[in-house]
């Protein structure tokens, strides 16, 4: 079931989605953690990273899991996930390095990487809030728009429309990686909370995807509608109004 925080601004959803992990931490210290790369949580990440410092709360005893990672890609790389991560969020707070986990970009075997990252979730206990941006595609990690899906983690092709919607973080188009070893929608499904965050106009088209009760595979967000508890925080653009 879809539930709906509407934000007057791109501020706010990160202060409340912030507020929704530090919840999250403080019933379950050792909580397991899926988080997301891109632009929309990164103001998230700050307020963490403040809440953190001024003892608020704690990651020393949490877990974490991120959605994906480009492939191939070094982990010390400009623009890998994992360094985004290090950036953000895992440099700034108490967390034990060796709990942090992201896909790895270099697998040798992308098929057996991904089975490998499943096992490790499962054993953790499974993802208890896992944190969701949405492409402009109706992406979700970079389970891409497609006839057919995938349960599992995988290696995946990214499309021609996340190549260049994602190249503003690279010196050119060309130096964005085809690939990405991604959670598949099983994976995702997995967790037992989901916050979803979506700001600006350009996530208006897939959000009024999940919002009509629609399942398509061409807009894999909108199949949060079968998971049993989402929350939604979105600004007033991404609501469409
Ligand atoms: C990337 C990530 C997704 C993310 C999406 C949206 O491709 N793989 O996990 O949700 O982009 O990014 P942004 O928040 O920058 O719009």
């Amino acid at each position: 079931m879809i539930r709906i925080l509407v934000c007057e601004d791109y501020a706010e959803v990160s202060r409340r989605a912030a507020d929704i992990v530090a919840a999250q931490l403080s019933g379950k210290p050792d909580s397991v953690l899926g988080f997301a790369t891109g632009s929309t949580p990164e103001g998230m990440y700050a307020e963490l990273a403040r809440d953190c410092g001024e003892g608020r709360i704690s990651f020393a005893r949490a877990c974490t899991f991120n959605l994906d990672e480009y492939y191939p890609i070094s982990s010390d790389a400009p623009c890998s996930y994992r360094r985004y991560m290090e950036e953000n969020l895992f440099s700034r707070i108490d967390i034990d390095p060796a709990n942090t986990h992201l896909p790895n970009g270099l697998a040798e075997d992308p098929e057996a990487e991904g089975k490998h990252y499943d096992e490790m979730i499962a054993a953790a206990g499974g993802i208890d809030l896992q944190v969701l941006g949405v492409g402009r595609n109706g992406h979700i990690g970079f389970n891409e728009p497609d006839e057919v899906l995938i349960l599992g983690t995988h290696c995946t092709k990214l499309t021609p429309s996340t190549i260049s919607a994602n190249s503003r973080f690279f010196a050119s188009e060309d130096e964005v990686p085809k690939r990405a070893m991604t959670m598949g929608l099983g994976t995702i499904f997995g967790a037992k909370h989901i916050i979803l965050l979506a700001t600006g106009a350009e996530k208006a088209e897939p959000i009024s995807h999940l919002l009509a009760g629609e399942l398509r595979t061409d807009c894999p967000v909108s199949l949060l509608n079968l998971h049993p508890d989402v929350l939604l925080i979105a600004d007033r653009a991404a609501m469409g109004e």
